[in-house]
């Protein structure tokens, strides 16, 4: 395993809070109004300003494994299509034919040398340029220049596919991503090898992606998944703009505690969770396994929809490694869609009932506070 000054560190500051029975925190707890989940016009706003106009990981790198592979999806009602063309490049196009509107890939993953369209037969190269029409000579003349595929701002960057969901919203990544950028540099997304994907519907978008920012409820509700791995209540917090990375501590740490530093396997100890603004998080320990959530507001305030892919450092080569990828994924699944989210279910029904005016956010609970207060500035802030 890995093991670097800042795991060490990390373990470090871990092993701290583990002995003195503490944790990072905020200032102070922080109210969140109620409406903050519910308000129908705040949803509408969220998704409108930040996840159709900021960049948005859609996939991973290793979901388009070689030039001419292709995924498509719709993301909030946005059919999409991502393809690595001939030139080993991503790019991003809406799934709609120019002609009149038929979806070109049906949703999934294949490979392609060109985009045919289902309904005429107007084909389309892997840059999205219109190259050929049926019955070019009896429809009328249109070309290229006004009809090749609406294109999305695309970047690969750190093993992740990041994409504006508006055409013509350019952006820079690297800015974007700041300082986050080298830490999910290290987590070298694009050589991991992607075991297996799925979607799982949810509370609402906020109410789902709380549970994902602290470690507070992990005893209580995971006993028998994630609790069992990780000490529950004890979270390192560090932010970096509006994204933020937070650290659990494995159960195993407390072995730290008895061993010289200079003998410390620290990355075995630790969780690192990177969690890019709005909606993705990279849950993963160096050189083993790594849980990437994306999560997407649903059609009404109230659901959502998580997509989760469970990647492991290299393909399985024994029996005994294929079962503890089975384990891992199988507990990622049973944790958010049988823990998470029956919790998270019930929580959105005591807000939709119109009974709850406010919930407390703990000063133990400074990544959902993070989250909440840069959701604020997204909010009110003019674009
Ligand atoms: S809609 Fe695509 S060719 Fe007609
Ligand atoms: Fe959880």
């Amino acid at each position: 395993m890995l093991t670097t000054d800042e795991s060490i560190d990390l373990a470090r500051r871990a092993v701290a809070h583990f002995c003195a029975q503490t944790t990072d925190q905020a200032p102070d707890t922080m109210r969140l109004a109620a409406e903050t989940y519910t308000d129908p016009e705040r949803y509408r706003r969220e998704v409108d300003r930040i996840f159709r106009q900021l960049p948005v990981a859609l996939a991973l790198g290793v979901e388009l494994p070689a030039p001419k592979t292709y995924r498509a999806m719709t993301v909030m009602n946005v059919p999409v299509v991502l393809v690595r063309a001939e030139d080993g490049v991503v790019r991003a196009f809406l799934n709609v034919c120019r002609h009149r509107g038929a979806q070109l890939c049906k949703a999934g993953e294949g490979k392609l040398q060109r985009f045919v369209c289902p309904y005429h037969a107007w084909q389309y190269d892997l840059k999205g340029t219109l190259k050929g029409r049926y019955g070019e000579a009896t429809f009328g003349k249109v070309g290229p220049d006004t009809h090749s595929l609406t294109e999305l701002p695309c970047a690969e960057r750190h093993g992740v596919i990041w994409v504006c969901l508006t055409p013509g919203e350019p952006f820079d990544i690297d800015r974007w991503l700041g300082d986050i950028g080298p830490k999910l540099e290290e987590m070298k997304l694009g050589s991991w090898h992607l075991h297996s994907q799925r979607e799982l519907d949810g509370p609402g978008w906020k109410v789902a992606w709380d549970g994902y920012l602290e470690s507070y409820h992990h005893t209580t509700v995971h006993p028998l998944t994630v609790g069992r791995y990780t000490i529950g209540n004890l979270t390192l917090h560090d932010t970096f703009g509006p994204h933020q990375r937070i650290v659990f501590a494995r159960r195993t740490l407390e072995a730290l505690k008895v061993t010289p530093e200079a003998e410390w396997d620290a990355e075995a100890h630790i969780r690192r969770i990177h969690l890019v603004f709005p909606n993705l998080a990279i849950s993963g320990v160096i050189g083993g396994h790594c849980l990437v959530s994306q999560m997407f507001p649903g059609a009404t305030p109230s659901s959502s929809v998580t997509r989760q892919t469970i990647l492991c450092a290299h393909a399985p080569t024994s029996d005994e490694e294929r079962k503890l990828t089975e384990e891992f994924s199988e507990t990622a699944l049973r944790a958010v869609r049988d823990e998470d989210y029956v919790v998270g279910a019930g929580v959105q029904q005591s807000l939709d009932s119109g009974m709850v005016t406010s919930f407390t956010i703990g000063r133990n609970e400074p990544a959902i506070q993070h989250f909440h207060a840069t959701l604020a500035q997204f909010n009110t802030e003019q674009r």
